[in-house]
Formats: structure tokens, sequence, C-alpha cells
């Protein structure tokens, strides 16, 4: 193969594409070797808030990032931005972005998760009253489900859909739900919705997965599972960019943050580089005092489950905001 051929499909081995992130610059709007998504000008305002504020970032294909920031920093709303949930105030002033060489500024949601950009939704009332298969198959519409002129050609549309349930169940085979295929999912615990709400964005065989706050209400025996998921996915070559509030969870698998406060972009860099960054310490005091930055003493089973404790603590204190 030749080089460009390597890094147009991804490294196959994760090590080597974590390693090509040791080049970049730890700065806000960094460019990277393989860029996925790339985001110019995206502004949003609430009133006379400036929600979002994001002049340029590029997120590298196949590796893990996370994107950090206080409450209210914009993180949310950005998600909602790039994946044609929310437009930008900036439409007509050069808000452009694209991913994997699509341009996506005026694309329906349906369209950017065609594109293969997935994020996970939060199990809602209706999504609560259906059977885990019925959410994963929900999950496929993106595919060709809704697809009119394919209904027309029922044989076809009848084989496709025989083979959309026997990738449910292998989905939920892996993420441990299979037995609960037949269960509303509102009878499921925290930790495995969280897994269901990822089995199913996994439903459209997408090229990034993007989480917000995945280990949100999660106990402490499936927060180390969770975690375990992220990663396989990303060494099977997805791309993953997630939200989270855990320090010692952003340090244990993320490859690469990004910081974000106020809606702008304050550093980025290894979880290391950033988490020493004055101006990320800056951004955390000024939001919340008691924000612990994180250490390295992860890999414990002790650790992981404190850690999947203060988050489901955090999690309920918050109650159910998102
Ligand atoms: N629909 C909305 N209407 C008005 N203000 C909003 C709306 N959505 C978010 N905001 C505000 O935008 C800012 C960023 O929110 P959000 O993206 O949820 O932050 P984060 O996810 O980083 O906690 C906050 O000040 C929030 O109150
Ligand atoms: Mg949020």
């Amino acid at each position: 193969m030749s080089e460009s051929t390597v890094s147009a499909a991804g490294l196959a081995d994760p090590a080597g594409r974590r390693a090509l992130m040791a080049g970049v610059d730890a700065v806000p709007g960094s460019a990277k070797p393989d860029p996925i998504l790339e985001v110019q000008k995206i502004v949003r305002q609430f009133g006379g808030m400036t929600a979002v504020d994001v002049d340029h970032l590029e997120v590298q294909r196949g590796i893990i990032t996370a994107l950090i920031g206080p409450n209210g920093a914009g993180k949310t709303t950005f998600f909602n931005l790039i994946t044609g949930f929310d437009r930008p105030s900036s439409a007509r002033t050069g808000a452009h972005w694209s991913f994997d060489g699509a341009k996506l500024d005026k694309t329906s949601a349906s369209s950017v998760a065609r594109a293969g950009m997935v994020r996970t939704f939060q199990l809602t009332k209706a999504l609560n009253r259906m059977t885990v298969m019925d959410n994963m198959m929900l999950g496929a519409q993106n595919q060709e489900g809704e697809n009119l002129l394919k209904s027309l050609f029922k044989p076809l549309w009848a084989r496709q859909e025989r083979e959309i349930e026997e990738k449910a169940k292998d989905l939920l085979d892996r993420f441990k739900l299979l037995e609960k295929k037949d269960d509303y999912a509102g009878s499921l615990s925290g930790g495995q919705r969280k897994l269901l709400e990822m089995a199913r964005a996994l439903m459209s065989d997408p090229k990034m997965i993007m989480l917000d706050e995945p280990m949100a209400g999660v106990n402490p025996a499936l927060t180390q599972s969770l975690l375990g998921h992220i990663q396989s996915l990303r060494d099977e070559g997805m791309t993953v960019l997630f939200v989270e509030h855990d320090m010692h969870v952003v340090r244990h698998i993320s490859d690469w943050v990004v910081v974000m406060a106020e809606g702008r972009l304050v550093a980025e860099g290894t979880a290391d580089t950033v988490m020493a960054n004055p101006a990320v310490i800056d951004a955390y005091l000024g939001a919340h005092h008691e924000t612990d930055l994180g250490d390295d003493e992860l890999l414990s089973d002790d650790a992981m489950q404190e850690i999947a404790q203060e988050v489901a603590a955090e999690a309920e204190h918050e109650g159910g905001k998102s």
C-alpha cells in the first residue's frame, strides 16, 4: 500500500494511528495528519449570549478525542451544530464543516448520519416504551429502511430487514444486551441504557461516533465495560469524539483532548499537556473550583469503581439535566 492509501483507509494498527499525533502542535485549531472532521467558523448565539464560537477544529481519524470543558462551555451545542440538529448563527458568514471529504454545512441530521457521523441519543419517553430490539431497528433507519423506492421492492426489503435484524442481534450480543432484546428499554439500568444508546448508534455503521457524557448515571460494574467498548471501537478503526466530565476517565482513554470554555477552543493536546495548561486550569477554576483534574492511578479496578461512583453521584446530583 502506498502511504496515501494507508492514510485514506486508516492505519490498521491503533498504536500507529496514535503515534501520528506525536508531531501535532498542542494549540487550539492545530492541523492533524489525517483529519476526518474539519470545522471552520461555527458560531451559535442564543439571544445576546454566544454559546459556541469555534474558529477552526480538526479531528483526527481513528483515535479517541475527548471534548472537555466546564458546564455551559458549549460542548453539547457544538455536537448539535455539527450533526445537523441545530444551525449556526454564522451560516451566512463563513461557517463550513466537512466530514470525510463531504461538505456538511447545509445537511440535515439524517444526511449527516448517512455520511457516517453519528451521535448517541438519550432514551426519550417514547423510546423507553419500545423494546430493546425495536430501538435497534430504529437505529438502522438511516440506512435504507425509510427509502420509499426500496419498499416497492418487497423481497429486497424483506431480505434487508432480516440482515438488519441479524446485525442488531450481533450488536446486542456484543454489548451483553441480547437477553434483554424483548424487554422495554425503560426497564434497563442506567448503564445498560448507555450501552443500548451506543449499540443503536452503531446500527448505521458509522465512521465516527459521538458520545455526549457516556458515563453519566452508569453504575461501577458497567463503567469499565463501557470504557472497554469505546476503546474496542477505536481499535477497530472507528473515530470517537466524546464529551466527559471526569478527568480520570479522560486521562484513561483519550488519545487527544480538546478543551472548550465559554464557547471557544482554549487548548488542545494530550491529556497530560492540557491538564497542565494554565488556560485550562483557569477555565475550570473560573467555572467550578472543586474540579479535580485527575491523576494517573487509573488502571486498578478499585480506581475505576471509585470513578464510576463519583460519576454516578454527580449525575444524580445534576438530576437528569443533559
Ligand atoms: N436552546 C437554548 N437556548 C438558550 N440557551 C441555550 C440553549 N442551549 C444551550 N444554551 C446555553 O448555551 C451555553 C452552552 O450550553 P451547552 O452547549 O449545553 O454547554 P455544555 O454542554 O458544555 O455544558 C449555556 O450557557 C446554555 O445555557
Ligand atoms: Mg452538555
